[in-house]
């Protein structure tokens, strides 16, 4: 029988030759919209989701590094044994109020609680609805769950209702507000119409619509006036920090402080972070956070317009599509050759044939990021 490292050699050749191998490459600069890769290397950065430029600020560094000199650098053990600390609290006090919701509820990741949220609610007699479109930790929470789901085509309400008509113990529909690899924003106002009139529940990721949409960047479903049911946020992308959380009635987080894995198994996401996160939202939520909102999507707009795409400034992320992956490769090594890091995108992250290069604009981008930016691109 082959070893580990014989299959593993033979299962990376085989990622090579379809142009799927990926690998690690260090920067040598914070986060920011201008990185160090290589010595010498500078590139402008449109790979990150630091949406607000928020992942170095010095005033949250400085709530992690408070946070961690009063709390220490780590919180021991999972929430429920002894890693509950008054920061977490504080945090998840704050954030219901951010996103008007009764409770919130901290996880470990953006991943973790997608992986928890569904199985929590959903067994065997239960149908999902999840858009064909959705993030892997939401396909993964799908499965976790044992449910019966459904796959609708992206962004279909038609089939959601059509769908909706089979018989089940519990329907879930499950959506990204702003899908992470294309951009577009659901259909949020027609899908929580149809699961009130068919009495399912909506669970909605705002990973990408946190920050960046909505008053005060309270997400696509504040913004659009829709309650949903669950609403997972991350503390990683416009945040600049690290963790997640649901936004839900306090029985929500209950039960899924009672029945979520990912929370109950893992130990909890450290108190300083906690600390740094709490500084983020003061920041984000308020009028500095509106003023860089409103040079995001300036930029966002400058953007869609180079690309001729005005009528799709839809969220921060513009999608490239090259089709294969070999062509997304090659793509972005010239795009780097010219001074711009946007990072190519292939299967499993998004469906075959529509490999593509996927450009994050940042309030952080200057209009000369922007114009070098959309400039390099035609000359590719
Ligand atoms: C839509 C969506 N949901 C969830 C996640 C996972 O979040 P995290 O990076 O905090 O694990 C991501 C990002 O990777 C995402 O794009």
């Amino acid at each position: 029988m082959a070893g580990a490292d014989e299959i593993a050699r033979a299962e990376l050749d085989a990622l090579r030759t379809r142009g799927l191998l990926r690998s690690l490459e260090p920067l040598r600069s914070p986060p920011g919209s201008e990185i160090e890769l290589r010595p010498g290397e500078r590139l402008i950065n449109f790979s990150s989701n630091d949406y607000l430029g928020l992942a170095s600020d010095a005033r949250i560094a400085e709530a992690l590094a408070v946070g961690t000199r009063t709390w220490g650098a780590g919180a021991g053990a999972s929430r429920l044994v002894c890693g509950d600390f008054l920061p977490q609290h504080e945090l998840e006090a704050e954030l219901a109020r951010f996103a008007s919701s009764e409770a919130a509820l901290l996880f470990g990741s953006g991943y973790a609680a997608n992986c928890g949220i569904l199985p929590s609610f959903a067994g065997p007699e239960d149908l999902i609805l999840s858009d064909a479109l959705n993030h892997a930790s939401i396909i993964d929470g799908c499965r976790l769950s044992r449910a019966r789901v459904e796959v609708y085509p992206h962004g279909d309400v038609g089939a959601v209702e059509k769908a909706l008509r089979a018989p089940a113990r519990r329907k879930i529909v499950v959506t990204d507000a702003v899908f992470s690899m294309d951009g577009d924003r659901a259909p949020l106002r027609e899908l929580a119409a149809l699961c009130s009139a068919a009495g399912a529940l909506l669970i909605v990721d705002e990973a990408h619509a946190t920050g960046v949409i909505g008053p005060r960047g309270a997400g696509l479903a504040a913004e659009l006036g829709v309650a949903a049911d669950v609403r997972m946020a991350t503390l990683s992308k416009a945040f600049g920090v690290a963790g997640a959380y649901v936004a839900a009635s306090r029985a929500v987080c209950d039960l899924l402080l009672n029945r979520a894995r990912p929370l109950i198994f893992s130990t909890a996401l450290p108190p300083a972070l906690a600390c740094a996160a709490r500084a983020s939202l003061e920041i984000l939520a308020g009028s500095e956070g509106d003023a860089r909102r409103s040079r995001l999507w300036s930029n966002v707009r400058r953007f869609a317009a180079g690309l001729r795409e005005a009528a799709r400034a839809d969220s921060a992320i513009f999608p490239v599509v090259t089709g294969t992956p070999d062509r997304a490769l090659a793509m972005a090594a010239h795009l780097r050759e010219l001074g711009i890091l946007a990072k190519p995108i292939r299967p499993p992250t998004v469906p075959q044939g529509t490999s593509r290069i996927r450009f994050a604009v940042t309030s952080a981008h200057t209009v000369d990021h922007i114009d070098r930016a959309i400039a390099t691109l035609r000359a590719c």
